[in-house]
């Protein structure tokens, strides 16, 4: 990844660490919408091994292990993997690295499911992610992805470059003092291709709506999110 954009990010999540591990539980977009279109994805994780690829604060690995699941997890900011070991109380094993470079240290074919929640948009080319979320799956293992939805940031940056990757950014104002958030936004295709030309076939997609949880907290949003979706989740599964 460049390493500007990069530095970027990393400064972004290093800001965003402490307010998002404590807004995390009940935030309505990650708790009312993302995470239950997002676990209703993966299948029963007792006894599974499962990467939490770009794990933040860890509280997708918190459920998992609350749910029998043997969770590493990974993501680029110190900070949120402190946060995750401290929420987890040393269950599950973390660590920092970048989903764009390979995952060295994990061995292939050594996890059942791998999850990425809400962390693609951050990197440019998807590729080499994919081939090495490929190489660490067993066969017929499950790929977890939720994404931010092609459509919504195609109007929410207002492009007119619908087929190019192309770096944008906007600024999150709902964890205390506002913050600049860096990320890519891409075509349909540029999601659905490095899966199916690195090994994966597609074997659902979701637009979710939010739970009803959602609307106490959050009616303008609840409300806008039933007539158009920001998120969007795969579940794709790697080929033998
Ligand atoms: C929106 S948060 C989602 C966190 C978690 N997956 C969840 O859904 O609760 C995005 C996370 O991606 C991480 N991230 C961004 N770019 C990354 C990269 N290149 N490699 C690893 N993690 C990255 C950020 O540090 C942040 O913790």
């Amino acid at each position: 990844m460049e390493n500007d954009s990069r530095a970027k990010i990393i400064s972004a999540y290093e800001e965003l660490a402490e307010s998002y591990n404590a807004l995390i539980d009940h935030k309505p977009h990650n708790a009312y919408y993302d995470r239950p279109s997002t676990l209703a994805l993966i299948p029963e994780v007792k006894g599974k091994a499962i990467l939490d690829a770009a794990c933040g604060p860890g509280k997708y690995a918190e459920i998992l292990l609350g749910q029998g699941a043997h969770v590493t997890g990974f993501d680029i900011s110190p900070k949120m993997v402190e946060i995750a070991r401290k929420r987890n109380q040393g269950a599950g094993t973390f660590f920092v690295h970048d989903l764009a470079t390979p995952f060295d240290q994990l061995a292939d074919n050594s996890f059942d499911i791998v999850l990425c929640a809400l962390a693609l948009h951050y990197i440019p080319d998807w590729t080499l992610t994919i081939q090495e979320f490929h190489r660490v799956l067993k066969p017929e293992g499950y790929l977890i992805l939720s994404l931010e939805h092609p459509f919504h940031d195609y109007t929410y940056f207002q492009s007119t470059k619908y087929f190019e990757v192309e770096p944008v950014k906007c600024t999150w104002n709902g964890f205390g003092k506002p913050v600049e958030v860096h990320s890519f936004r891409r075509p349909l295709m540029g999601y659905i291709s490095p899966l199916t030309e690195n090994g994966f076939y597609l074997d659902a997609l979701v637009e979710p709506k939010p739970v009803p949880e959602f609307e106490k907290l959050d009616p303008k949003h609840f409300q806008e999110l039933n007539q158009f979706p920001s998120f969007m989740g795969i579940r794709a599964i790697r080929k033998k």
